[in-house]
């Protein structure tokens, strides 16, 4: 009863000029070897057979999960009307799948090592679901990062699980500088990794409890059936809010189990200087790449050689109609100019 769901229906927006509305980030080779949502499949295997696992999606991006993913079973892949963000996609998710599954929700912009640490960790969110709980993986904090969730640890639950879990007194999602800096000092948070783990009634419970407007759109689905036709139109009348925002940070039943693996968030270009090996000056490259002289740069070449000289903390990207150079530190605001330059691209 255990099935793992892979979120793939985001836009990548950070990740452009590499990353487009037509193809995401999620089936793109970021890290040059293979693509985010290929590598979060082999995870989920690692848990379970093909057969449980599932990927949810925009209808429009069905044939790149088909492609990326040939084991997965054509059932098994659950197409939402038009994207609204994360509740509403686990929300369908668990519906579909029927109340007694117990959900993996796992993100595909991660990036993961220690597959053995991984699956006991995950086994034991696993167990602490079946007693009623939304289940978070939590990862220890190194820099005051704005882009995630923040989870304050509570007491402990006193579960015969095979790792210690706790109850959760707060969740924080994308704060702000200083309360992120506030955060980290403190020693009191970790970050959400962005993994839930949950029973499908039990989410489904509470996106009733706290986001009314969603479920009674989720109630037209019925239990373990495929979705009704027509869903669409009033899917696309409802705000997209996060399952962090909508459910995590709002619900009293949300516990936490420590993550002990090595993860990485891969949400722009930025990250790929966590990901990459580094040459001495702290460059991480791909592609056919000349450097002198430059420090701290991010370049992802194309089909041309890219050349820096005497530069710093800058990202290099380079597409056959786009090239974006941005500073280092600004790797977040690629969002806002993403649509923009889209449009005249
Ligand atoms: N199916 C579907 N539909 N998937 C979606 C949608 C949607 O409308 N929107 C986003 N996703 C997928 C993305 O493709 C990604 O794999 C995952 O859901 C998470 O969405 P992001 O947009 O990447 O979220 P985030 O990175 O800003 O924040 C989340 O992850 C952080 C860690 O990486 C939150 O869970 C944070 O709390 C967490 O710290
Ligand atoms: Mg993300």
């Amino acid at each position: 009863d255990v099935r793992v769901v892979l979120l793939a229906g985001g836009r990548g927006e950070r990740f452009w000029p590499r990353s487009t509305e037509a193809r995401p980030k999620q089936f793109l080779q970021v890290d040059g070897k293979e693509s985010l949502l290929r590598a979060t499949f082999t995870r989920a295997a690692m848990l379970t057979a093909p057969e449980s696992i599932y990927v949810v999606t925009h209808e429009r991006y069905a044939d790149l999960v088909r492609q990326e993913l040939p084991a997965l079973p054509e059932a098994n892949l659950i197409l939402e009307p038009c994207a609204r963000n994360t509740a509403a996609a686990l929300g369908l998710a668990a519906r579909r799948l029927g109340p007694d599954s117990v959900i993996v929700a796992m993100p595909s912009d991660h990036h993961i090592t220690g597959p053995a640490r991984f699956r006991v960790t995950l086994q034991a969110a696993v167990e602490v679901a079946r007693h009623g709980y939304l289940v978070a993986i939590g990862i220890p904090p190194t820099r005051p990062e704005t882009g995630y969730g923040y989870i304050r640890r509570g007491a402990p639950l006193e579960l015969p699980t095979v790792l210690p879990a706790f109850r959760v007194d707060r969740f924080a999602e994308k704060p702000d500088r200083a309360t992120a800096e506030q955060y980290l000092e403190s020693g009191e948070y970790a970050w959400n990794s962005g993994i839930l783990v949950a029973r499908a009634d039990v989410l489904d419970q509470e996106i009733g409890r706290h986001m009314p407007e969603l479920h009674a759109v989720l109630e037209q689905v019925q239990w373990a059936a495929p979705l009704p036709p027509g869903l669409a139109g009033q899917f696309a009348g409802l705000p997209g809010t996060s399952v962090d925002k909508g459910v995590l940070e709002r619900s009293d039943r949300v516990a936490v189990v420590p993550g002990h693996f090595g993860w990485n968030d891969v949400g722009d270009w930025a990250a790929l200087s966590r990901l990459l090996p580094l040459d001495e000056n702290g460059n991480a490259v791909i592609g056919e790449v000349l450097l002198q002289d430059a420090r701290r740069v991010v370049v992802h070449g194309g089909d041309r050689l890219v050349v820096l000289l005497g530069v710093s903390d800058l990202i290099v990207v380079d597409t056959p109609k786009v090239l974006l150079v941005c500073a280092r530190e600004q790797a977040q605001e690629v969002r806002q100019v993403a649509r923009i330059g889209a449009a005249f691209a």
